[in-house]
Parts: C-alpha cells; structure tokens; sequence
C-alpha cells in the first residue's frame, strides 16, 4: 500500500496526481512527529490522536467561560465595553482569566481544526465511505469563524469597531441585504441598540448550532472520542492558566464611531482575511472564501476512491452475538430482529454504505474459526473481495516458503510499514481482521516459529479501532480472546507507519532472532490443549479439524 491509499494498480493512475503527492509530503511530515511524540507521551496520550477530543474539550471551556462572562456583560452599546473592562481589570483574578481562557481556548479550537483538517487528509481519513465526518468538518469551520468573529464585535473596542467596519462591508456586498449594513457605523447615532443585540444572539446562537453540527459530524463513527484523557485535559488546563496570567487578553481602547482606527492588533487565528480585504476587493475575498469552501466540499472525490464490496453476513453461521456490531468502527452494523426462523432472537445486518470493509468484524464472530475444515469454513460475516478462507490460505501458503529457524510469519495491515514489502508477510485490510484464533492456528500448526502482528503507527490506525482491538483481544479484554495456550513469546506486535519500512524491518528481525533463543522443545511440542498434538486433535471436534 501506498502512502496515497491507492493500490498498486490504482496507484498507476493516480502517480502524477498533485492532490496525492500532497498528501504523501503531508503523511511525511506527521509521521516524523507522530512517533516521537508516541513515545514521549504514549499513544494514548500523543495530542495529535485526541485532536477531536481537544476540539470538544476547548468548545466546552469556550461554553462555560461564556456563560461566566456573559453574567456580568452589558448587552447595551454604550455599556458594553465597561462591562468587559470591569471584568478585565476589577475581577483580573477570575474574570480576566476567564476572559482569557475564553479567547485563547477559541483561538485554540482553529489550531485543533487546523491540524485536525490536515491530518484526516494526510491519512486519507475523508474519501470513499468516510466523506460524510470531512463534508460536516466544512460547516463547523463558517461557524467558528462565525462565532469567533462576533465574538470580538461584542469588546465593542477599537478592534471590534474595525471587525464591524469591514464585516458590514464584505456582507453589503452580497444581494441579500436591502439596507447597507455598513450605515450602522457610520456615527454613535446609527448604531442601535437592537443591531448590536442581534449580534448578542448571534454569538450565542452560532455556537450552541456549531455543537449540533459537531454532534453530526460524529454520528458516523462508533466510540467517537469527545474527551481527552484526564491528564492530557489537566495539562491543557495548566498551559491556558499559564498563558491567561502570563499574556491576558485586554482590549484595545474603546470604539470611537467618528473615527476610523488607524491601527489594530489583530487576532491571526480569526481575522486573517480582514487586512486582505483591504487589498482586494470584496467581490475577491468571497470569491477566495467560495473557492476555499467548494475545494474543502469535494475533496473526498478528487479522486474517488475506488471501493471493495462492502461485508455480508452469512445467516446460517451468525447467532446474533452482535460483537460485530460492537467492533466495526464506522457503525455499519445494526443487530435486528430474526428474519430465517432460527430461535436467536438477533442477526446482523450491514448497511453497505457505511461500510469501508476494513473486515473488523470477521475478526470478531465467534464463526471465524480457521481450524474448520475448508469447506466448512465460513464465518457470520465476510469480506466477498477478501475472505476469511482466502486470508487462511494466504497464511498457509505464505509460511510454506519460509524456512530455517526463527520463522515469522507477518500478518499486516495494508496501511502499515509491513504491507506487501517484507518477506513472509500476509497483508489485510486491518489487523484486526485476523481472528485471534489465526495466530493460535499458525503457531499450533507449526507453520511458523512466531507470528508478527503488523498494523499502522499506534496513535494513527487506519481504522481508528483495529489496534485497540487487537491489543485487547490478546489482552483477554475483549471477545474474541487470544486463548492462553498461545505462547506469547512467540507473538510481537508492531506498530509503524507506511513510512517506517526500515523499522519494522529491524523490529521483524529481532523478533526472529529472540525466536532462535527459545527452547526447540517449546518450539515443537504444543502446549497443554493444543490441536497441533496427536492426542489434541483426537480429542477435537470432526468439524473443527482441518483437511490433511
Ligand atoms: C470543532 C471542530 C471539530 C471537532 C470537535 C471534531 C471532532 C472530531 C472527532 C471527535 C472525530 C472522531 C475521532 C475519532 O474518535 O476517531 C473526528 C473525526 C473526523 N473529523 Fe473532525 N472535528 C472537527 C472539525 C473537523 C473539520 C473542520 C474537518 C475537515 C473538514 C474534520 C474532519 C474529520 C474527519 C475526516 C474525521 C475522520 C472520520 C473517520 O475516521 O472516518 N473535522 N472529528
Ligand atoms: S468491514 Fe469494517 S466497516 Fe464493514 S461492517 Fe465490517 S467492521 Fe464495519
Ligand atoms: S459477530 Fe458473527 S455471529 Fe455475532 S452477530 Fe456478527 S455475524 Fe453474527
């Protein structure tokens, strides 16, 4: 797999797409940050895999700074910036921070956004199936800016006297308005009270629709994470108090209508277009800022891309367990009520366009039993492109070419460092799709002295939760279990990005050197259970027994 989430045929025609080379450079880019920032903080913890979770956690310290500052805000012109200066300089030690914490935790959420946005593409997180989460990122951020920009109009300084000045004066420009908004600020006299009201509401109600649309962008995705873990909360915390005390946020001297202010400090994260608008025209700006919003709307088109049939269910193996539906991350599995007869109360069933056919869910039914027989072997739910027989076949013809001692079979992701480019490797569409039980059978069978797990770096997984999974489930956390049998010396896990080849290269080879160093005795002789002795596999069930 290529960094452009292209296979390699695909890969043919897109070689000269600028959009890819983009995101190849950009991928670059995070995965040099994106390691050592997982080994520094963990991957729990690495910012650039809470960038969602931050973005909620500031939107709320943005919401309760708020409602603080508006309880003693003068919604009245002529009062509205004593109200914020009292706040400022009387109450400095709570209002002024929280005036504070509200201006740089806004300010923040547009570098979260930033990033955010960057990422997704880099990852190529926004075509086929995974659109729906990029083209709602493109209302949250209008209604950002949104919020961000009659935010400062209601300082009413001389900031806010200029953002009002040239936001009338781009929005006049536009047919919808009959009265120029601009006369409005012209003088003290034309600026009433119900206007600056208006702009009251607007900065309440924009952001509390900007939290719906939040809601919405989400509303694909299984176990979104909306809140960061606790330390990473606290240390945010501590980074906006320190900057609160450190650089308060002030105003910048009181609105004068008669005069047009010469010089303003202006806030880069929200009003970087303002000074452009004095270059330009405004017919300009909008044109910029439509092309900026019809480029962000169609990006997960340009190109397509190209879709492997979604999963299906195969009602005669599946019991309506539902760990499908619990492990598919892009909540294409809903659980309904029986349609065949059968007396489980449940089946599953996919919806085929939420599906990415990442194959979680075959690695998740209890049916995905590769000890079966091949003609029995088929499981609940499937891939039709790629299927849990084709995966054990791969399997077994890989590890017939390996030889000597310390064989190690890799199973990996198409996304990660190992796919399609080491020897003895099997490649999926996630790890996750590898039933726990493939490994057991590996090792059993004694087709390989050890398997190696490989997948995407860990705070970046492809499909958000096949690592997670995957560690769980070797964990004994989360069905289906890695029985205890399995000697778990004999399994690694390697987590690196497409780019890190030369690691997990140099992870596989120690892996099977520390193989070389076990005892051939455990090597050969199965453990207590095991379906790879003589006794085990007379013990086992006829249906469960793999063709000689
Ligand atoms: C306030 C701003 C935003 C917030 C709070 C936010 C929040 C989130 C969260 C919580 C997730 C799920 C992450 C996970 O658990 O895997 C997510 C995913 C995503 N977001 Fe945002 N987001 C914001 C803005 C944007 C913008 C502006 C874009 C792009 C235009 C965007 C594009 C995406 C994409 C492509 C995904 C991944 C969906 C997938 O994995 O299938 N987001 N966002
Ligand atoms: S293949 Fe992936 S996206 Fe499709 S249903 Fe299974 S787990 Fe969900
Ligand atoms: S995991 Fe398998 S058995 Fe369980 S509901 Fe899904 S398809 Fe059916």
């Amino acid at each position: 797999m290529d960094p452009c989430g292209q296979d390699e045929s695909d890969l043919k025609e897109t070689r000269d797409d600028v959009i890819c080379a983009i995101r190849k450079a950009l991928r670059i880019g995070f995965a040099l940050i994106e390691e050592p920032f997982d080994r520094l903080f963990g991957a729990k913890l690495n910012p650039l895999a809470q960038l969602g979770a931050l973005g909620f956690f500031f939107f709320w310290i943005v919401a309760v700074s708020g409602i603080y500052l508006f309880i003693f805000f003068d919604t009245g012109i002529e009062r509205a910036y004593q109200s914020v200066e009292y706040l400022t300089q009387e109450q400095w030690f709570h209002g002024g921070v929280m005036r504070s914490f509200h201006r740089y935790a806004s300010d923040l959420m547009v570098v979260m956004i930033a990033v955010h946005l960057l990422r997704e593409f880099a990852y190529d997180h926004y075509r086929g199936v995974r659109w729906y989460s990029w083209f709602t990122g493109l209302p949250i951020i209008l209604l950002l800016y949104a919020s961000g920009i009659t935010g400062y109009w209601l300082v009413w300084d001389k900031l806010a006297q200029y953002v009002a000045i040239v936001s009338s004066e781009l929005l006049d420009w536009l047919p919808f308005f009959g009265e120029p908004i601009a006369r409005n600020f012209i003088s003290t006299g034309t600026l009433t009270s119900r206007f600056f009201s208006l702009m009251v509401f607007m900065h309440v109600a924009v952001p509390l629709f900007l939290l719906f649309i939040m809601w919405v962008h989400i509303l694909r995705i299984s176990r979104p994470k909306v809140n960061p873990p606790r330390t990473l909360a606290l240390l945010s915390l501590i980074a906006l108090l320190a900057v609160s005390i450190w650089k308060p946020a002030i105003s910048q001297g009181p609105a004068v209508l008669a005069k047009v202010p010469a010089q303003v400090g202006l806030d880069w994260f929200y009003l970087p277009l303002y000074p452009l608008a004095s270059i330009w025209s405004n017919g300009a700006v909008w044109a910029l800022l439509a092309a900026f919003s019809l480029m962000i709307g169609l990006m997960p088109w340009l190109p397509p891309l190209r879709r492997a049939k979604p999963a299906e269910i195969d009602l005669a193996h599946c019991n309506g367990c539902a760990r499908c539906a619990e492990d598919c991350p892009y909540e294409a599995i809903r659980m309904v009520g029986r349609t065949d007869g059968t007396p489980f109360p449940t089946q599953a069933q996919v919806n085929p366009s939420l599906c990415v056919s990442c194959g979680i869910c075959v690695g998740a039914c209890p049916s995905s039993t590769p000890f079966r027989r091949t003609q029995d072997l088929r499981t609940g739910i499937d891939l039709p492109e790629f299927s849990l027989r084709q995966l054990r076949e791969r399997v077994v013809e890989v590890a017939s070419e390996l030889t000597g001692t310390g064989r190690v079979l890799v199973l990996a992701c198409e996304h990660g460092a190992a796919a399609g480019r080491l020897e003895g490797t099997v490649v999926m569409p996630c790890v996750a799709m590898a039933p726990p039980s493939l490994i057991d059978f590996a090792l059993s069978r004694d087709l390989a002295d050890g398997v190696a797990i490989a997948g995407c770096v860990e705070s970046a997984c492809y499909n958000r939760l096949g690592i997670k999974w995957t560690e769980q489930r070797f964990a004994g956390k989360r069905d289906p279990y890695l029985r205890a049998r399995v000697p778990r010396e004999r399994i690694a896990t390697i987590w690196a990005s497409a780019l890190a080849v030369k690691k997990a290269e140099t992870e596989i080879a120690a892996f099977a050197a520390r193989l070389t160093t076990l005892s051939p005795k455990r090597l050969r002789s199965p453990l207590p259970g095991s379906v790879s002795s003589r006794s085990a596999k007379a013990r086992e069930p006829a249906e469960l027994r793999e063709e000689p």
